[in-house]
């Protein structure tokens, strides 16, 4: 679940900031006892923009899926150590497994780690990553892949 917030004190200073969780379990929510105003939900089905096919493939189309689809909360682009491998300097690395060999990171190395994550495991890190094959689009999959050869 994606959260995104954005505040503006009465001094006109603004925050922006988005968190990523799994809700485990979620109590009753009845937003007039809690203060908010009735809340008027719209279920009219509508495709989001990022699902669109018409969006070309680019660098900064897989910064905004990095953040959008949650990427960011696993792995790192500044070379920060995390629960899942860095993607700085990882394009064009070559990436030792858990099965003691090793792959070059190349396209289609990087695809098959987003649609079949299971099929090579990065030597320290355990099966964790969430399997995208269905919910990213080929179009998606190539911007991320950009967006991830770009992080020299
Ligand atoms: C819940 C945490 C989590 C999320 C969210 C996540 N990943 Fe991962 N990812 C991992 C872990 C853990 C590994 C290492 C294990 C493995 O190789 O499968 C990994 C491995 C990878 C690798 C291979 C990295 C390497 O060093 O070889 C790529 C590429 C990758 N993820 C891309 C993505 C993309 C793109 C997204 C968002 C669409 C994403 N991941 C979201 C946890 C996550």
């Amino acid at each position: 679940m994606h959260v995104g917030w954005s505040l503006r004190t009465a001094a006109g200073q603004s925050f922006d900031h988005n968190a990523y969780l799994t809700p485990y379990r979620l109590r009753e929510f009845h937003p007039t006892e809690e203060g908010f105003a009735p809340l008027v939900v719209d279920l009219t089905p509508h495709r989001l923009p990022s699902n669109q096919a018409t969006t070309a493939p680019s660098v900064a189309e897989g910064r905004r899926l990095y953040e959008f689809t949650g990427c960011m909360a696993c792995h790192s682009v500044d070379g920060t150590k995390s629960f899942a491998p860095g993607w700085r300097s990882l394009a064009g690395s070559m990436v030792p497994l858990a099965d003691g060999t090793r792959v070059l990171a190349d396209h289609d190395y990087l695809k098959e780690s987003i649609l079949n994550p299971g099929a090579k495991i990065t030597r320290g890190y355990e099966i964790g990553m969430p399997n995208y094959s269905g919910i990213l689009t080929d179009a998606q999959i190539e911007s991320l892949v950009l967006y991830i050869q770009s992080l020299k």
